[in-house]
């Protein structure tokens, strides 16, 4: 099983990024936490991280064939961008959405995703452990 994680906007700045929201962990923590997860299940992921929409689409894309699912948080794009949405939906690859925080609890403005109309699955407010819930639910069917 080949996992593609995708962190968009501002998730390389965790640990700088308001700890009270996020944490104080660094992303380079999360990546090591993301493959350590992997590795549990006995599958195999590639770990993207963009700040730039069209990028994260090109990536979408380039993963249709060579994936088997998509762990995605879109930061801020979750609420604003069709284009992630139309890629996935294009893609069709079993697809779970993560958030470090809750945003059901925060601004209203969070409180609506687009890629929720397509994944399978949304972990939020688990800080990192939603991104090793995504990776059982996605190669084990774990819920
Ligand atoms: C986030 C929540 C988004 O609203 C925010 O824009 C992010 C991070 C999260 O992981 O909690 O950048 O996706």
């Amino acid at each position: 099983m080949k996992l593609l994680v995708i962190n968009g906007p501002n998730l390389n700045m965790l640990g700088i990024r308001e700890p009270g929201i996020y944490g104080d962990q660094s992303f380079a923590a999360l990546c090591t936490f993301i493959q350590k997860a992997v590795a549990e299940v006995g599958a195999e992921c590639e770990l993207y991280q963009s700040n730039h929409e069209g990028s994260i689409v090109d990536k979408i894309q380039e993963a249709y064939g060579k994936f088997d699912g998509i762990v995605i948080n879109p930061g801020a794009y979750t609420h604003t961008s069709v284009a992630i949405l139309d890629a996935l939906s294009a893609v069709k690859i079993p697809t779970v959405e993560v958030h470090i925080s809750n945003v059901m609890e925060r601004e209203e403005f969070r409180h609506h995703s687009f890629v929720s109309l397509v994944a399978q699955k949304t972990y939020m407010g688990l800080g990192f452990e939603g991104y090793r819930r995504a990776v059982r639910f996605l190669a084990l069917g774990e819920e």
